[in-house]
């Protein structure tokens, strides 16, 4: 009786309890939302068209279109284009894909999109397009209940983009990203910033980084393309890129306008220092020569002027008069210069007291050794000319021996005596040697005083202050011009 009773309670307690169990699982396992949207899937998808696009014969399927731009990796002078990865965004409605029941947006997997109609996007100006593949291929269907469907990508496209490098490297870029329906006309599909006009459809501009360029605009427009196939619905979105000069400041026009001020140091090296001051020059020129390759280099070959050529050629010419410059000086003082002190010399024959009164002065002139001259050279030769008064008294008397001193003092006035003077001579001239032993000697006199010449040191003088002064001037130009 307890036993049965006992029994009869455990069992109602065992029967309720089952019960509660037993309707939890089966409420689990009946038929809820999972099954119910896959028989909502599966609807929308038999019998779907994939070849015919949605309204088909009737109004053009509007397809709103969004960027997000992700980087832009890279702009290439060279190959003029620009590498941009962005998250391409397409929406449109369908309402073959409409569906009731489900108060839900449905993102399906990814390889649904090929059983869909999505619309024929291409990039005009693309030279190299990719979807990104990892891990899964990046791109999104999602559903809407009234057939809206949206389709992103994420996509890196290297684009085309003409620039115009004549302003080098202070110029501004328009890089254009050009979208264009492959073979739907307008009449079919019709495109549109889903954002408006006002630039609401491309977002993350902001926050891109480029190392040689600030974007300082960007637009979107829409137009229509007429080609012989039809008029086609076309978007496109356009950035407005400042490079940024920083790079070519510290790169190239610091070190060529550096390059410039030294070859000026020439002017200030002693007229008779040849090996200085050619050395000085072609050394300017050579780097400057480098500097140019080194700037082609990253640049594509074409055939107008840019800006940055414009500076590296002044820069070049101005290196390359001071070396002229120095040649003229040269010339001067050892081309023309025994000409005029042979002329000098005859003049000076007949005033033979004259003379030695010159040389008196020349023994002490050289005798001071090395200094700063009357024009302020540097007299690098002084060194080595520097020759005692007894020396010179002696060497004097005996022309030869005048040239052998001055060959141990100096190269420069070694060279015109050796051609010219000593072994250059005609065989007609013989008869006259005396009386050429004589000039020698005295021309050998007035060499010591060629320093004084004072036309050679006018030249060195006003360049000076005229190359300076043309430099100056030729950079406010530039950059008045190229900067405004
Ligand atoms: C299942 O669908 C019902 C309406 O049919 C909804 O209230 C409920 O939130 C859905 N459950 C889930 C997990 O989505
Ligand atoms: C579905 O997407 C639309 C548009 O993005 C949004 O406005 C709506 O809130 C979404 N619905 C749900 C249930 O998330
Ligand atoms: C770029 O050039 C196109 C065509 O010349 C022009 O319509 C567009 O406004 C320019 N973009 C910017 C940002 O200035």
């Amino acid at each position: 009786m307890w036993s049965t009773l006992d029994r009869g309670r455990w069992g109602v307690c065992c029967l309720s309890l089952l019960a509660t169990v037993v309707c939890g699982a089966q409420s689990a396992n009946e038929p809820s939302n999972m099954s119910y949207v896959k028989a909502t899937v599966d609807k929308l998808l038999k019998g779907y068209d994939i070849r015919l696009r949605p309204d088909f014969g009737g109004a053009p399927v509007d397809v709103g279109m969004s960027i997000d731009i992700a980087s832009i990796d890279m702009v290439s002078e060279v190959n003029m284009d620009y590498t941009i990865t962005m998250y391409f965004q397409q929406s449109w409605r369908d309402k073959r894909l409409s569906y009731t029941g489900i108060p839900l947006n449905l993102t399906l997997d990814n390889r649904v999109a090929d059983q869909l109609w999505v619309p024929d996007t291409y990039f005009i100006n693309d030279k190299k397009s990719f979807v990104h593949g990892v891990t899964v291929k990046n791109r999104m269907i999602r559903l809407h209940p009234d057939g809206t469907v949206l389709y992103g990508l994420r996509i890196t496209t290297t684009a085309a983009c003409m620039m115009d490098l004549r302003r080098y490297p202070l110029d501004e870029q328009n890089c254009t990203l050009e979208i264009e329906s492959y073979g739907y006309t307008t009449d079919d599909i019709e495109f549109y910033w889903q954002g408006g006009s006002n630039r609401g459809s491309v977002t993350g501009v902001e926050n891109i980084e480029l190392p040689q360029f600030s974007i300082i605009d960007y637009q979107t427009l829409s137009k229509k393309a007429v080609f012989a196939t039809g008029s086609y619905p076309r978007l496109s979105l356009s950035f407005k890129l400042k490079r940024n000069i920083g790079y070519f400041i510290l790169q190239t026009y610091m070190p060529s306008t550096l390059i410039t001020i030294l070859s000026w140091v020439s002017f200030w090296i002693n007229y008779d220092a040849s090996a200085a001051r050619v050395a000085l020059g072609i050394t300017t020129v050579l780097t400057m020569t480098t500097i140019n390759t080194h700037l082609r280099e990253t640049l594509p070959k074409i055939p107008y002027v840019k800006a940055i050529d414009i500076y590296l050629m002044g820069c070049f010419v101005f290196v390359f008069l001071a070396l002229l410059e120095y040649a003229f000086v040269n010339y001067i003082f050892f081309g023309r210069g025994p000409h005029l002190q042979k002329k000098v010399a005859e003049k000076a024959a007949k005033s033979n007291n004259e003379n030695k009164s010159r040389l008196e002065s020349n023994k002490v002139q050289v005798g001071k050794g090395l200094g700063v001259d009357a024009h302020g050279n540097i007299l690098l030769t002084n060194l080595t000319s520097e020759m005692s008064g007894a020396d010179m008294m002696g060497a004097l008397n005996d022309p030869r021996a005048t040239m052998f001193s001055y060959d141990s003092a100096s190269i420069q006035y070694r060279k015109p005596m050796t051609s010219r003077d000593l072994y250059g001579r005609p065989a007609i001239d013989r008869p006259m040697a005396h009386k050429k032993g004589r000039l020698r000697r005295r021309a050998s006199q007035l060499k010591v005083k060629i320093p004084d010449l004072t036309d050679v040191n006018a030249i060195d003088k006003w360049s000076r202050v005229v190359f300076p002064i043309a430099f100056t001037f030729f950079n406010l130009v530039y950059w008045l011009y190229y900067v405004h």
